[in-house]
C-alpha cells in the first residue's frame, strides 16, 4: 500500500560509504522503500538510486550550468533520476546566507526541470517569542514562491528553526495551527487547495505517534533520527497511522 503521507529523510552531512551499506541493508529489510524519500549527502545519491528509493537532493544551485565550482544544478539532478529537491533549508539560509530571492530562483528552476520541491520555511526562537510565526511564514511563502504558477510539484516543510536538532518541538496544537495557516495562505495568494505540508524539527520515535495524528499533516521531514535505526520505527508509525486513517475514511458513515 502506498502511503498518502510523506516520510522524508534528510541525512545532511552525515555517514560515510561504509555506514550507508549497513543503513541500506537495515531499512530495506524493514520498511517499504516506496513510501520513503531519502535525501542523502549528494555524493552518495547513486547508492540509493540503485536500491529503488525515491531520492531527493539536499540543495541545488539556481543556474542550470556554468562555472560554479562545487554546485549541482537542477538539470544535473534530474539527469540522475533524482525526483525531489529540498530548497531553502534553514541551515542553508543561516550558514550559506541564502536569501529569499535566491531560494525563489532555485524553486523556479527546479520546477522547470521537473524536480519536486520540498520548500522549508519556519520561524526562529526569537520570532516565536515575539509572536511573529505567522508573519514569517507568510513572508517566506510570498517571497520564495513569487512568480510560481504550477503547484503540483511543491511540498511545504514547516520547520521551526529552534526545533531543529534541539529535541524540542512546538505543541501539537501549534503545529496544527501553523499547518492550517500555511494552507490558508496558499489558498489566499496562489489559489491552491490543500498543498501538502509536512513537519520537521526533532521528529523522533518518541513523539512521532502524536505528530502523525495532527489533523491536516501530510508527513514528516526527519533529520538526526533519519540516520539511526529509530527511523524504521518512525516510518512504520507514520504508515500505520496513515493506513488507519485511510481505512476509516473508506467506511461508509451510518446515520
Ligand atoms: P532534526 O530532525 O535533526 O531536528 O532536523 C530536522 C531537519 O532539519 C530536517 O530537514
Amino acid at each position: 500500500m502506498t502511503s498518502s503521507k510523506l516520510i522524508v529523510a534528510n541525512h545532511k552531512m552525515n555517514m560515510t560509504s561504509m555506514d550507508i551499506n549497513q543503513y541500506l541493508k537495515k531499512i530495506k529489510k524493514e520498511i517499504n522503500v516506496e513510501n520513503v524519500i531519502i535525501c542523502p549527502t549528494s555524493i552518495y545519491i547513486p547508492y540509493f538510486l540503485k536500491h529503488i528509493f525515491k531520492v531527493g537532493i539536499q540543495n541545488v544551485f539556481y543556474e542550470n550550468k556554468g562555472a560554479y565550482t562545487g554546485e549541482i544544478s537542477p538539470r544535473q539532478a534530474k539527469s540522475m533520476e533524482i525526483d525531489y529537491a529540498i530548497v531553502g533549508h534553514s541551515e542553508r539560509r543561516n550558514y550559506f546566507l541564502e536569501t529569499n530571492q535566491e531560494i525563489n530562483k532555485k524553486v523556479r528552476l527546479c520546477l522547470k526541470n521537473n524536480l519536486e520541491v520540498i520548500l522549508c520555511i519556519g520561524e526562529t526562537k526569537e520570532e516565536k517569542r515575539n509572536r511573529k510565526t505567522e508573519q514569517v511564514l507568510e513572508q517566506e511563502l510570498l517571497e520564495n514562491l513569487e512568480g510560481v504558477k504550477e503547484f503540483e510539484n511543491i511540498i511545504i516543510a514547516y520547520e521551526p528553526i529552534w526545533a531543529i536538532g534541539s529535541k524540542k518541538t512546538p505543541t501539537m496544537k501549534e503545529i496544527e495551527l501553523s499547518i492550517r495557516f500555511i494552507k490558508q495562505i496558499m489558498k489566499k495568494y496562489y489559489h491552491v487547495d490543500n498543498i501538502p505540508v509536512i513537519y520537521g524539527g526533532s521528529v523522533s520515535e518518541e513523539n512521532v505517534q502524536e505528530i502523525a495524528t495532527i489533523p491536516k499533516l501530510d508527513g514528516v521531514l526527519v533529520g538526526g533520527a533519519s540516520i539511526k535505526e529509530e527511523f524504521i520505527n518512525i516510518a512504520k508509525t507514520i504508515l500505520k497511522v496513515d493506513k488507519n486513517e485511510q481505512n476509516s475514511t473508506n467506511i461508509p458513515k451510518t446515520r
